[in-house]
């Protein structure tokens, strides 16, 4: 660090600094065949062929367990009108909610896998659960994206639209943010 061009970040928080980040719902099943899901903010492509996206879910969460016995799950980009439900859902477990039943999302049979997906949600990847592999204490989850759709007119030319699609990201703590309206170029 020189000089004074920069202050210290803490480094147990430092992930903030990669921050804003789409705050998608993770959609899975319990064992007698119901939904639920958590708000996970930390996500990623990872390959693309074949094509796979990750999410790391501490092993604490309900919804790693789902995941682990259904085999898939479907990741639920929101509109950012959705910030309550978003918030909902990452705030309270499905071991002691039924958090579908309790918010206005609805669970929609999805094609390509058991787990259903939202609805109301923007854009879905359905995903087969690929590999699991434990990084300190959160598990990567790396999905193979089996199916993916979008609302339509929320992409042009294969990107979001910005002026349409206004995707929910999360800054931090109880902070959440939207994209811009207009697509900067270089
Ligand atoms: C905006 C936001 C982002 C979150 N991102 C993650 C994440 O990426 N990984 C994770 O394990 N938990 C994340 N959480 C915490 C879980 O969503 C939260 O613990 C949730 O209550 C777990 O629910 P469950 O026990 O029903 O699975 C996030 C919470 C919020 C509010």
């Amino acid at each position: 660090m020189s000089g004074g061009d920069f202050v210290k970040v803490p480094v147990l928080t430092s992930y903030h600094l990669l921050h804003p980040k789409p705050a998608v719902i993770v959609v899975s099943l319990d064992s007698n065949g119901k939904p639920s899901g958590m708000t996970a903010a930390w996500t990623s492509p990872v390959s693309m062929k074949p094509p796979l996206i990750s999410v790391s879910i501490s092993p604490r969460r309900y919804t790693y367990k789902l995941i682990k016995e259904t085999g898939d799950f479907t990741v639920n980009v929101l509109d950012v009108n959705l910030v309550a439900e978003a918030h909902f859902f990452g705030t309270r477990s499905g071991r002691r909610v039924d958090k579908f039943a309790e918010s206005k999302l609805t669970a929609e049979r999805s094609s390509r896998v058991k787990s259903p997906h939202i609805k109301e949600a923007l854009a879905v990847l359905e995903c087969n659960l690929y590999r699991e592999i434990k990084l300190g204490d959160h598990i990567l989850i790396v999905g193979e994206v089996l199916e993916a759709y979008v609302k339509p007119g929320a992409m042009k030319r294969g990107i979001y639209d910005p002026k349409v699609a206004k995707v929910l990201m999360h800054l931090g703590g109880v902070g959440y943010i939207t994209i811009s309206d207009e697509i900067i170029t270089p």
